[in-house]
């Protein structure tokens, strides 16, 4: 086991800094939970961020955060109110009021905004702005109508109704483009300040008499973690911010893994598909949703733009949720968890992790460290259905994610029926799964392994579906599953008209 060694935290960095609106900025911290959303607005008077539900559902609070990739300045936007202000450290930050031009006329998306009346009381207004102003930076030309809709999907506005809000795009291309941004070209000059900024020691403090550390590599991380099993381990604060926001706790220390050395890595090496526990949840959709578009739309809408920048995998697997969408997708595709505890490793099938409601097979200090995913094999059936009342940003009722692995000759030698929603744990259909088994996959076995349902849960009862819709949407998943495979069949892949769901 790798030696404790909290004393290289004592001596490191005590100072948050980061560029903010363009000017460098350093602070001495007073409170480790504090949020960004109160610095900008209490601490700073950047009052143009909004404070809505400081739950990251509304997006009223959206800024942007830059971080370096390769040698630019890459920025997304993200929840102001749930992310703590000491996880700025090392990054660039920019609110509404910095879109401003020179001679104080309006940014394009802002002026296209204003043309098309896209605004009514206004309060949504900000945080829509900068959440187009991120797909703005991010794309060249006009992005298609869906991408823009994906981009809105964590701004919650009532008033104006999204359909001028959806045009102004469009508008602000036609009044100018992003290759003149004053944030593009002030982009080289950023990216040089947070260069400097990453050559700085860990950052480590205690304020209020609360510890919050960011160990920069994964060694010290593990020995962090040791030496403070108490500690909330920090990644994206998607659940961990709100226990700050919403249950007022204090947290008496925090590590974070944001600033570990390779922790976030993404890599494939054609068969395994190695997920750091870091990775956002964005950079997993671009990774898992590749093995299957039903994946690919499962993380579309997953929370929303804000939130997958935020969230990573690691936290979606270490918080234990049964009804968290990650969880099933990775058992069905029979994916392997690997912990760190010290300097000592242990892997096991993802399923295993999950031993009883929120509690998870992890020692004290122990770490999620990476997640690896085989690539199915040839022939193997895959299934992902996200059910929920609103087809963006909401929490599943019921998910489904199904593997069957094949033989030459269609028989089903493995089944994976993976779901959440439907216990206290994310959790397989053992009975359904033997139901597959033996044979090939016919109308008969399907019938069969969805009536077993009935037998492998006895799901939970509450306002979001009552236990006997989530055992039929269940049983009918598997339906669904076996009708999307029949000879001449279109996979599914949902996309009502987003001018309904927007309504
Ligand atoms: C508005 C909103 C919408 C959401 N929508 C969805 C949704 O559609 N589907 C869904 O499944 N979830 C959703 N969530 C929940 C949340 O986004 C996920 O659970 C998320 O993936 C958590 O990841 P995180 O990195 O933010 O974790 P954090 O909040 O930082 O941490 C969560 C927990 O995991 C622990 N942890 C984090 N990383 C590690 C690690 N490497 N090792 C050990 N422990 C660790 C933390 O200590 C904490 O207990 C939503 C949340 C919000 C606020
Ligand atoms: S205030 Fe609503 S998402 Fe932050
Ligand atoms: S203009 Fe967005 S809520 Fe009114």
């Amino acid at each position: 086991m790798a030696a404790k060694s909290p004393e290289r935290f004592d001596l490191a960095r005590d100072t948050i800094q980061f560029v903010l609106n363009g000017a460098d900025v350093t602070i001495t911290p007073t409170d480790p939970t504090m949020t960004v959303l109160d610095y900008l607005r209490l601490g700073r008077r950047l009052t143009g961020t909004k404070e809505g539900c400081a739950e990251g559902d509304c997006g009223a609070c959206t800024v942007l955060v830059g971080r370096l990739v390769g040698d630019e300045v890459r920025y997304e936007a993200v929840n102001a109110c749930i992310r703590l202000l000491a996880s700025l450290d090392r990054r660039a930050v920019v609110t509404v009021e910095r879109l401003r031009e020179p001679g104080g006329a309006l940014h394009p998306i802002q002026r296209a905004m204003v043309e098309l009346h896209a605004s009514q009381c206004g309060f949504c207004t900000p945080g829509i702005v900068m959440s187009l102003t991120a797909l703005w930076l991010n794309h060249d030309a006009p992005p298609a109508k869906e991408r823009i809709e994906d981009a809105l999907a964590g701004n919650l506005c009532r008033c104006t109704g999204y359909g001028p809000i959806v045009d102004a795009v469009a508008r602000a291309y036609a009044i100018g483009a992003p290759a003149d941004d004053p944030l593009r070209a002030e982009g080289a000059d950023v990216a040089r300040r947070l260069k400097a900024l990453a050559g700085l020691d860990a950052l480590s403090f205690v304020a209020d008499g609360r510890r919050y550390a960011a160990p920069t590599t994964a060694d010290d991380l593990a020995a962090a973690a040791l030496n403070r099993p108490d500690a909330t381990i920090l990644a994206g604060a998607t659940d961990a911010g709100l226990w700050v926001t919403k249950e007022m706790r204090k947290l008496p220390a925090i590590i974070s893994v944001g600033d570990v050395a390779g922790f976030d890595a993404v890599e494939n090496d054609g068969g395994v598909l190695s997920l750091g526990a870091g990775a956002s949840l964005t950079a997993c959709r671009a990774a898992l949703g590749a093995m299957h578009p039903q994946i690919d739309e499962m993380l579309r809408r997953f929370g929303s733009e804000q939130i997958r920048n935020m969230g990573t995998i690691g936290g979606s697997i270490a918080n234990g949720s049964p009804i968290g969408d990650l969880a099933p997708v990775l058992i069905a595709l029979g994916a392997t968890l690997v912990l760190r505890l010290g300097g000592e490793r242990r892997a096991m099938p993802i399923e295993a992790f999950f031993l009883a409601y929120k509690k998870q097979d992890r020692k004290p200090g122990e770490i999620v460290e990476a997640i690896l995913v085989a690539k199915p094999p040839a022939g193997a059936l895959l299934h992902v259905s996200k059910i929920s009342k609103r087809f963006d940003e909401d929490i599943s009722s019921v998910l489904g994610a199904f593997q069957l692995v094949r033989d030459r000759i269609g028989v089903v030698t493995e089944a994976r029926l993976a779901f959440g929603g439907m216990a206290a744990t994310p959790k397989r259909a053992a009975r359904a799964e033997a139901a597959l088994v033996g044979r090939p996959f016919e109308a008969a076995s399907a019938e069969a392994a969805a009536k077993a349902i009935a037998q492998d849960f006895s799901p939970l009862d509450d306002w979001r579906a009552s236990a006997r819709y989530r055992a039929e949407v269940a049983a009918n998943l598997i339906r669904r599953f076996h009708a999307e495979t029949q000879a001449g069949a279109t996979l599914r892949v949902v996309a009502p008209p987003r001018e309904a769901a927007h309504a």
